[in-house]
């Protein structure tokens, strides 16, 4: 009699699921159009795939320099935002997508371009692998660019919400963005009211970009399974008053 081990299927690597939702992700890349491209590894899978579609689209917007260069290995066209109005898509990945579509972005340093490209978007197509998927967000610490001579203020604000803000590093030096700005990671926040909380914080002076996406939430998540890719689904937000 055969093992009943053996007959279980292997689980993917999360690697091998990001090349699945990666992959999936061309079904919503329509011919003819300018597209939206995030940033990530997720995303670098997307970028590969997207070669075998490269003479069907018009070209891409990026949202980062790391992007646009692998954009631009594979032939495919990359344009400024300011030369698109609108754009029919954008696909990304996320470090935490709850289940109203609402994430936290920015664990690639890119979140403030992410979000001017998903805003010029109809629709975000969010991929990411399963671990992904959370109730609340918060337990990823949550990233947020700030200008330099805010950070220590900033860092008390987020004290005051029981959070703790550190200046990410590169090597022994504050990391700089495409922007030249810095990035805080802020942990031991549960974010409960997402919309509440991107209005609040993207007021305080010195904050170029809060990385919860909710006000420009995921319509669409792939998302990456051991049985396959699940397609979820997302309603409008319902918009609550800024506190
Ligand atoms: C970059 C991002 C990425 O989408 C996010 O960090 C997910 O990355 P990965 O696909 O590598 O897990 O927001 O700023």
């Amino acid at each position: 009699m055969k093992n009943p081990a053996t007959c279980i299927p292997p689980a993917l690597s999360q690697d091998q699921l990001k090349t699945l939702v990666g992959v999936a992700a061309l079904a919503y890349v329509q011919p003819g159009e300018i597209i939206g491209v995030g940033t990530g590894s997720t995303v670098n899978k997307f970028i590969e795939a997207l070669a075998s579609m490269r003479g069907e689209i018009k070209g891409a917007v990026s949202s980062s320099l790391a992007s646009t260069e692998r954009l631009k290995a594979l032939g495919i066209a990359v344009f400024d935002c300011n030369e698109v109005d609108e754009l029919a898509v954008y696909i990304d990945g996320a470090d935490e997508i709850d289940e109203r579509g609402y994430m936290i972005k920015g664990g690639g340093a890119a979140l403030t371009r992410e979000k001017i490209v998903a805003a010029q978007s109809r629709r975000f197509v969010c991929i990411a692998d399963e671990s992904k998927l959370v109730r609340n967000l918060g337990r990823f610490a949550l990233p947020v660019e700030v200008i330099p001579m805010a950070a220590r203020r900033i860092a008390q604000q987020f004290a005051r919400l029981g959070g703790h803000a550190q200046v990410r590093l590169s090597g022994e030096q504050p990391l700089r963005t495409d922007n030249g700005q810095i990035i805080m990671d802020v942990t031991g926040l549960n974010i409960l009211d997402p919309l509440a909380f991107e209005s609040q914080v993207s007021q305080w002076p010195g904050v170029v970009t809060v990385g919860v996406f909710a006000h420009q939430k995921a319509q669409l998540c792939l998302l990456g399974c051991s049985a396959g890719v699940r397609t979820l689904s997302f309603a409008d937000p319902v918009h609550s008053p800024a506190p």
